[in-house]
């Protein structure tokens, strides 16, 4: 009899009392213990008792295993091994591999069978280095144009439909009869989720829903065969996006992903989907894969559009083609930004507002600044602050203002004048001349980030590792 207040502690000891009643054998006695268990879990089991020993297993969890030269490695994601292995094995559920120190290892199944093993070549190589950067955040802002060509590449080309590797002529006809889309996702992904609702529903016409995953899935929602519920998710193993992908399963919707991390948990949840080819994000914060998610979900909202048989703007398929450009001219802006993160290092408070298609991008800045530069940052549309944020600002709070390229802009100029009637200062994020309205989530996303990073490094925080986040949210 153990008791505890933390689940993790209960496994210890239920492995020690299986050690003791089955005569020390630490590989079944982790087998017998989590027979026992129900829940998601990726452990390592070391005992001093057992030195030369590892007992790993996973259960709705991500656990791989890297084999090195010498070496064998655990991790949750292979992007941990940082380009030092030869072959990765990732664990099923009910899975175990026995590491031990002669490099031997062996998987079993729970309860005690035998199992094959899976090597693969490693999706991630050794592209893992900061490229001369100070740091991975800075390096993946800088590396959005050619994630740009990337996500575009074989997909768009003028003159042609949009094509998607996988999509069998089932999958089309699903997508085309869809009677909704719900994109979900959490965090900077739940965002560009929110900005390919937008895209999609204007160019199909077809009702787009985006939702953050775990609300998704504990509303119970009404999901049906007429459904399609795509999942986005830069690294493809968020416990909270997978369960919400599960559920969708279950209630028989079409399920698609749009995902950076080729072999992930959810590439292998979904019927089909949409690799990101963004490269490795090592950076806690997202970036590159904000952009490259939402100009992905911009090209599904062309293809499923083309589908129903809509017409698509040529201006803006035009643009979407020059998507790369558009991103390395935002990129030279770096100066500016820079200049104005420096003089708002010390702000205590800051208010960033969008409207239309650049509200996700107003709510992705002010959580990128939250998360890098810890400054309380609120994000949100323009049009709200009347109802009750306005009574935040004071002389000298900065104000972000994503600006729209289109009909809503004459609205922004007039919210930002209540601003600076409270001695708010304003700092205008202004697209290029001409730019469709529907691309300043992707073309301005740079300027953000650039933002939140420089604010974060004059502040002296960690950019690549801010306290208490991890990169991959492998739990509920
Ligand atoms: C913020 C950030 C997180 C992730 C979120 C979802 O910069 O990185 O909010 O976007 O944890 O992660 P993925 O996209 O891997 O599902």
């Amino acid at each position: 009899m153990f008791r505890s207040e933390t689940d993790t502690e209960v496994l210890p000891h239920l492995i020690e009392r299986e050690l003791k009643a089955g005569g020390g054998d630490l590989e079944q006695a982790v087998i017998r213990a989590l027979s026992l268990v129900e829940g998601a879990y990726a452990i390592a089991v070391v005992s001093a008792d057992y030195p030369d020993e590892i007992v790993a297993a996973c259960n709705s969890s991500p656990l791989v295993v890297g084999i090195g030269e010498k070496e064998l490695y655990l991790a949750s994601d292979e992007l941990a091994f940082g380009g030092k292995v030869g072959a990765v094995a990732h664990l099923k559920d009910g899975e175990v591999v026995v590491l031990k120190r002669n490099g031997s290892y062996t998987f079993r199944g729970i309860p005690l069978s035998e199992v094959k093993t899976r090597l693969e070549k490693p999706s991630v190589v050794d592209e893992v280095n900061k490229g001369g950067h100070a740091h991975y955040m800075y390096k993946e802002i800088l590396e959005q144009p050619q994630a740009m060509r990337n996500v575009l590449a074989g997909r768009l080309r003028e003159g042609n439909p949009v094509t998607f590797g996988g999509f069998t002529p089932d999958i089309e006809g699903r997508l085309r009869d869809a009677r909704r889309i719900t994109l979900v996702g959490c965090g900077t992904s739940l965002f560009a989720a929110m900005a390919g609702k937008a895209f999609t529903e204007r160019l199909s016409g077809v009702v787009c829903e985006a939702e953050q995953a775990a609300e998704f899935y504990y509303r119970d929602p009404a999901i049906t065969s007429g459904d399609v519920v795509i999942g986005i998710s830069q690294s493809g193993e968020t416990a909270d996006t997978l369960r919400a992908m599960t559920l969708a399963k279950e209630r028989h919707a079409l399920c698609l992903g749009v995902t950076n991390r080729v072999g992930s948990a959810l590439s292998k949840r979904v019927r089909a989907g949409i690799y990101l080819h963004a490269g490795p994000e090592v950076a806690v914060a997202s970036t590159k894969a904000f952009t490259a998610q939402a100009a992905a979900l911009m090209l599904l909202a062309v293809h499923l559009a083309e589908l129903k048989k809509c017409p698509v703007s040529e201006e803006l398929v035009g643009r979407l083609l020059l998507l790369p450009a558009l991103m390395a001219d935002t990129l030279r802006k770096e100066d500016e930004i820079k200049r104005i993160a420096y003089q708002c290092k010390d702000a205590k408070r800051m208010i960033v507002i969008g409207r239309g298609y650049g509200l996700p991008l107003a709510l992705e800045a002010a959580l990128k600044i939250r998360e890098v530069a810890y400054i309380d940052a609120h994000g949100l549309s323009a049009s709200e602050l009347k109802h009750g944020t306005l009574a935040l600002v004071e002389p000298g709070v900065p104000v972000v203002a994503v600006m729209p390229s289109g009909a809503l802009r004459d609205k922004m100029l007039s919210n930002l004048e209540e601003v600076k009637a409270r001695g708010g200062r304003v700092i205008l994020l202004e697209p290029p001349q001409d730019l469709p309205d529907e691309l300043v989530p992707i073309v301005l996303a740079p300027l953000v980030q650039l933002l939140a990073y420089h604010l974060g490094v004059a502040r002296g925080v960690d950019v690549d590792q801010p306290r208490n986040l991890a990169k991959s949210v492998t739990v509920e």
